[in-house]
């Protein structure tokens, strides 16, 4: 039998005008040390972050304690490190094989591309937006594709004074599960 699809949680920081960075070698040094914590807090949780090559590069390094699935077309990009692992699966293949690891959930922590892939294979399960205190007026969003989510808004707090954390469901078929972070 198949292990169930874990759980997908997109997880991003958003500019209050919906920008995820200013082009794809932005450092996302804005988006405060609050945002950061909760998201080393869900991360550590799930155990296992799935990003964009361009992300990680961001990064520079793998995210420690975490399995970190760094999606890449580009074959040269192999590592020996036991939590980094360079793929060009689809997806839903790379879903299964987290689901196959043992994992129940999984963090989506894009960019905008990669979260292209999932979203339109309706592959996202919730959504954690941090709202930080900043516009940018131009730049990347939360993903790149003309698609409708509908969500159903489950819990938001303050995460400092100034930012603010909102966790949403993707609604399906209309009915919104009651779930809490
Ligand atoms: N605000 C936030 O919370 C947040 C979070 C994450 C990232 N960001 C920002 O987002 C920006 C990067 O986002 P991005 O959209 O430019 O890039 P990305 O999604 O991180 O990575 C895109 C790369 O993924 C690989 N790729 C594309 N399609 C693929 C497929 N079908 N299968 C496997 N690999 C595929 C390609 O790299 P290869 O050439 O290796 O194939 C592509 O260049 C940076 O500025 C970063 O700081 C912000």
């Amino acid at each position: 039998m198949q292990p169930p699809r874990p759980k997908v949680i997109l997880l991003m920081a958003l500019t209050v005008d919906g920008r995820s960075g200013l082009n794809a070698d932005h450092f996302p040094d804005w988006t405060g040390a609050a945002d950061k914590r909760m998201f080393k807090s869900l991360s550590q949780k799930a155990g296992v972050v799935i990003m964009g090559s361009r992300t990680f590069d961001t990064i520079g390094k793998p995210l420690p304690g975490r399995l970190n699935v760094v999606m890449s077309r580009n074959p040269d990009r192999v590592s020996q490190h036991p939590d980094l692992r360079f793929t060009d699966q689809t997806a839903a293949e790379v879903l299964q094989m987290i689901g196959a690891a043992g994992y129940s959930e999984a963090i989506l922590a894009g960019g905008a591309t990669i979260n292209d892939l999932f979203i339109t294979a309706d592959l996202v399960d919730e959504l954690v937006i941090t709202y930080a205190p900043l516009t940018f007026g131009q730049g990347l969003g939360l993903y790149n594709t003309m698609k409708t989510l509908r969500l159903s808004l489950l819990a938001y707090r303050a995460l400092d004074p100034h930012t603010l954390m909102v966790h949403y469901c993707v609604e399906r078929e209309g009915v919104a599960e009651d779930r809490s972070l």
